[in-house]
């Protein structure tokens, strides 16, 4: 995922990161990625992996299309907190892994998030971390200030920790938000982070945050977005269309309607946050894993498996 989100560091752009829990939600947002020639994150959850998305079963499959792909897919482990989670995502092949030990106090977070860069950096892995916290939209959005991440405080968790992406609380929360709010977003804090980070920042919450708060946050320098409640809507009205059309329309029906709405849903968003067209590949998939990067001379390796 690092050389993902370098490149969308250094070009100003997001690149979205769905939380995908069947072949159906993988093989859309790939196929979406690639029809707007974009890089992509497909990740999952420890509970979406423990309840549904099972990693025996789904890493081939993200292994496969990823391969398969005609642009850079990362696979990332979203909001692991427990080592052995960490561990399993390691061994199984994800190229990121995110651990998530903002509700702990500073120097808790520090030493969790150290141990799992010293677990993944030696295996070619990125990590991301969390300081500040970004809370669930269904508590009243789960924002209080002292809750948004300190500028001096990520600057000393970056040099202590070592990570590869920081998520940072500047005013999104996990899940819905009530019907009609949009969410204000602390700008100046976003600017005065990136100004001494001056490395790839990741937005939590992507649901619901409306387009012009993307389009500035993105302008602003975040690099990646998570986005699941709107991509699993994306889904579920799909089929709920798709039955008010016609009741009988069978099992099958409905999975691929639930494709075709969520890679139309992610289309849509990779043009918001300005990942279309970032990526070039001349022709079928290369054994050196290597990808032609536009603009860039030199290509960089393959960051999919
Ligand atoms: P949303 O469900 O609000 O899109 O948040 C997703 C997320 O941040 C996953 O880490």
């Amino acid at each position: 995922m690092k050389s993902i989100l370098d490149h969308a560091n250094e070009r100003i752009y997001g690149v979205m990161a769905v939380n995908s829990i069947n072949i159906e939600m993988v093989r859309a947002v790939i196929t979406a990625a690639e029809e707007e020639r974009s890089p992509i994150i497909v990740q999952m959850g420890p509970g979406q992996i423990a309840k549904h998305a099972h990693l025996d079963e789904i890493v081939p499959v993200v292994r496969e299309l990823a391969n398969k792909a005609t642009v850079p897919v990362a696979y990332n482990l979203d909001h692991g907190s427990k080592l052995e989670d960490e561990i399993r995502a390691i061994q199984a092949g994800f190229t990121n892994v995110m651990i998530d030990a903002s509700s702990l106090p500073l120097e808790e977070n520090i030493k969790e998030t150290s141990t799992v860069v010293s677990l993944a950096h030696p295996m070619g892995i990125s990590v991301e971390a969390e300081l500040g916290h970004v809370g669930q939209a269904a508590d009243g959005d789960g924002r209080t200030d002292d809750m948004y991440t300190d500028v001096a405080q990520a600057r000393e968790f970056v040099d202590r920790t070592k990570v590869d992406a920081l998520a940072v609380a500047i005013g999104t929360a996990h899940g819905n938000y009530p019907k009609g709010y949009v969410p204000i977003l602390d700008f100046n804090r976003l600017a005065e982070l990136k100004d001494e980070l001056q490395m790839p920042l990741v937005l939590h919450g992507g649901s619901g945050s409306g387009e012009e708060n993307l389009r500035k946050a993105v302008a602003g320098g975040i690099n990646k977005i998570n986005v699941c409640t709107d991509a699993f809507h994306a889904a579920k009205d799909a089929m709920t269309d798709l039955l008010a059309d016609d009741p009988k329309a069978d099992f099958m029906a409905l999975q691929i309607a639930a494709e075709a709405g969520v890679k139309k849903f992610v289309k849509d968003y990779i043009h918001i946050i300005g990942s279309n067209d970032q990526y070039v590949y001349g022709g079928a998939y290369s054994d050196s894993k290597e990808w032609a990067l536009q603009g860039c001379d030199t290509a960089v390796p393959h960051p999919s498996f």
